[in-house]
């Protein structure tokens, strides 16, 4: 009986923590792990040049390249959040800043996405981020090479 109890407490205490956790992510996960660079709103920092989310990632992901680059920045790529719990982030992120700039019917990422794209990071993000701003500026004449 006292096993059964021990073991009924332990599946409830599992199942708040759960619950507790993902209450306010993924905008919590923002806030605990990005907003220091990105600001809360993700304007960004233009001192230290940090980019300014806001307006603008939705564009990334119109062209080739775009979606894989935003998954493996640093900031998103090595955090200690999970594969399921960055793709959430990236997801919200992209609805909450630039909304209006997201393709017809964006494909979300998913949290196998996320693992594979993890697996291998670019070695030269600046690079990376040239080369899709450049198809930015080519196939759409938008203009996002400097950070704003
Ligand atoms: C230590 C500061 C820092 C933190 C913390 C940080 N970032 Fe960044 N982020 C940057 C910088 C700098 C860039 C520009 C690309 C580069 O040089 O890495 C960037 C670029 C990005 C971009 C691409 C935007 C663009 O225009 O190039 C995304 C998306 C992004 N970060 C997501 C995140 C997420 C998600 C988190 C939190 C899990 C996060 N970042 C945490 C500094 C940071």
């Amino acid at each position: 009986m006292r096993s059964i109890l021990l073991w009924l407490f332990m599946m409830l205490s599992c199942s708040v923590a759960h619950a507790a956790q993902s209450v306010g992510s993924p905008r919590l996960n923002y806030v605990l792990h990005c907003a220091g660079c990105h600001a809360m709103d993700g304007s960004g920092n233009s001192a230290p040049g940090i980019p300014n989310l806001r307006g603008s990632i939705g564009h990334f992901l119109k062209v080739e390249g775009g979606r894989e680059y935003l998954a493996q920045v640093p900031g998103a790529s090595q955090s200690p959040l999970s594969d399921q719990e960055t793709a959430d982030l990236l997801n919200w992120m992209l609805k909450e800043f630039s909304g209006k700039e997201l393709p017809e019917y964006p494909k979300a990422y998913s949290a196998d996405e996320v693992k594979q794209l993890r697996r291998r990071p670019p070695s030269d993000v600046p690079k990376r981020r040239t080369e899709v701003t450049d198809r930015l500026l080519r196939e759409f004449g938008l203009d996002l090479r400097s950070y704003p």
